[in-house]
């Protein structure tokens, strides 16, 4: 049988994307490997957010490249061979095949020509692809096999943030139909799924033409079996009062969000063209802390976008202190050839960028902290999720998405447990697990 070795970059859709790519050449009767010297088949499955993405991409190439045996496949596929087409096959000429997130159903087919000599690259959209007939191969895609899964609601995206190159790699936005979720969630459940994250570019605006997310995480939180309901990553001006009402009232929606703000400057907001204010986000987050008491919430920032000024930057390190985030991704702004951003004049010296992602991450650790320190003591249903990177603990999740640390036998794995948290880093806990009996509700 032919083997298969796919390493996958960037963010949880790309992570499903590979579950699907892996289920199609299962059907072909393709076997998974993770050693790329026995691979017949090489893929790289990539991101294109920022350059620094790109490059890891292309220093593994070169890697890989030496793995490929006579006859062997080099392929490249995800937002990366969207964004470079054609152009990727004349940079790399080990590479044989490049696809993009909607051309993975042609994969057989290329990699048939490839080992006729012919190389070839599928970059064109395709606005109806949720590749519905095909099972993906979750546990073989590593990341949320077992007990977890994603499940991938809408793809693409019609939103255009100056600085972003993702509706360029993955075209027109598009939803599933709610009943095609729901289905998929029970055959998962079936299996022993508990926790479902549904994930979409602007997840919170999915609309299949007839239910809204309301409507979807009502249906999915519904499904028998279902325990943690997550889902990533929505738009701030996305969460309506139907959708709130459903947060609220579907015990399996876990108390986080991710909540991407960007910029805590309303000039910067503007032209990032964010359809938001500043003090629009601050009541998207109390209404969300309204609606869900305890909540989490966690954040993506970028500095040093063209025009932000000093005072720019300052306005955003008072928004992560306001909102009192739990946790924050910081970026330095990077410049995507494609993206409306190119245009604007002002760029911020790297220097200067640099130097404000240090004082914002300072800043964001500071404030995680302090929440963090507060929930020492406290009681949580975790999910322990594997064993820890050291020291021969497990590793488990709370609700609100904390990491904690505890010593148990490799049979919790999967299960839920009560935790006592004993201390914090800063970032992750310690646990002690207590008798479901003694449980105070934290
Ligand atoms: N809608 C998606 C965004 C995907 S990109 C989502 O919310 O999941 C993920 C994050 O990468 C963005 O929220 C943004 O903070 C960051 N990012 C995107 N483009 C970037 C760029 N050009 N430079 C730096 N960071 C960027
Ligand atoms: Fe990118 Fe903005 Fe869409 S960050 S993915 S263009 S919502």
């Amino acid at each position: 049988m032919p083997r298969i070795y796919i390493e996958t970059y960037g963010c949880q859709m790309n992570v499903s994307d590979s579950a699907l790519v892996l289920g199609l050449l299962r059907a072909q009767g393709y076997v998974r490997t993770d050693d790329p010297a026995e691979a017949d088949v090489l893929l790289v499955n990539t991101c294109a957010v920022r350059d620094h993405a790109e490059q890891r991409v292309l220093g593994r190439m070169g890697v890989l490249k030496g793995f490929k045996r006579a006859g062997g496949v080099l392929g490249v596929v995800g937002c990366m061979a969207q964004r470079l087409g054609p152009a990727l096959l004349e940079q790399v000429p080990q590479v044989d095949l490049v696809i993009g997130p909607d051309g993975y159903r042609g994969l057989p087919e290329l990699i048939a020509r490839a080992r006729q000599g012919e190389r070839a690259a599928d970059v064109r959209f395709q606005p109806w692809e949720h590749y519905e007939d095909v099972p993906a191969a979750r546990e073989a895609a590593g990341g949320g096999g077992g007990a977890s899964a994603f499940v991938t609601v809408q793809r693409g995206c019609d939103y255009r943030c100056t600085f972003c190159i993702v509706p360029m790699t993955r075209g027109p936005e598009r939803s599933r139909k709610l009943a095609d979720v729901v289905r998929e969630v029970e055959g998962l459940v079936a299996r022993g799924t508990t926790e479902v994250t549904l994930l979409g570019q602007t997840v919170n605006s999915y609309h299949d033409g007839e239910h809204d997310f309301a409507d979807l995480l009502r249906a999915v939180g519904g499904v028998a079996g279902m325990r943690r309901l997550r889902f990533t990553s929505p738009y701030p001006t996305d969460f309506s009062e139907r959708v709130l009402a459903a947060m609220a009232q579907t015990p399996p929606v876990c108390e986080h969000v991710h909540l991407p703000v960007q910029s805590g400057s309303n000039r910067v907001l503007r032209r990032m063209l964010r359809r938001y204010t500043r003090e629009r986000y601050l009541e998207v987050a109390a209404a969300l802390r309204h609606a869900v008491p305890g909540i989490a919430l966690t954040t993506d920032i970028i500095v040093g976008f063209p025009g932000e000024t000093e005072q720019d930057f300052e306005e955003t390190v008072s928004l992560v202190r306001e909102v009192r985030f739990d946790d924050a991704y910081t970026f330095k702004y990077s410049l995507r050839d494609g993206t409306p951003a190119v245009k604007l004049k002002d760029r911020v010296p790297e220097a200067v960028a640099g130097e404000r992602l240090e004082r914002l991450i300072a800043v964001v650790r500071r404030v995680a902290r302090a929440k963090n320190v507060a929930l020492v003591g406290t009681t949580h249903e975790v999910l322990v999720e594997g064993k820890a990177k050291r020291g021969g603990l497990l590793q488990a999740r709370t609700r609100g998405n904390k990491v904690a640390l505890l010593d148990g036998p490799d049979e919790w794995i999967g299960t839920y447990r009560r935790v006592r948290l004993t201390g914090t880093t800063g970032s992750t806990f310690t646990s002690w697990p207590v008798a479901q009996e003694l449980a105070v509700v934290g």
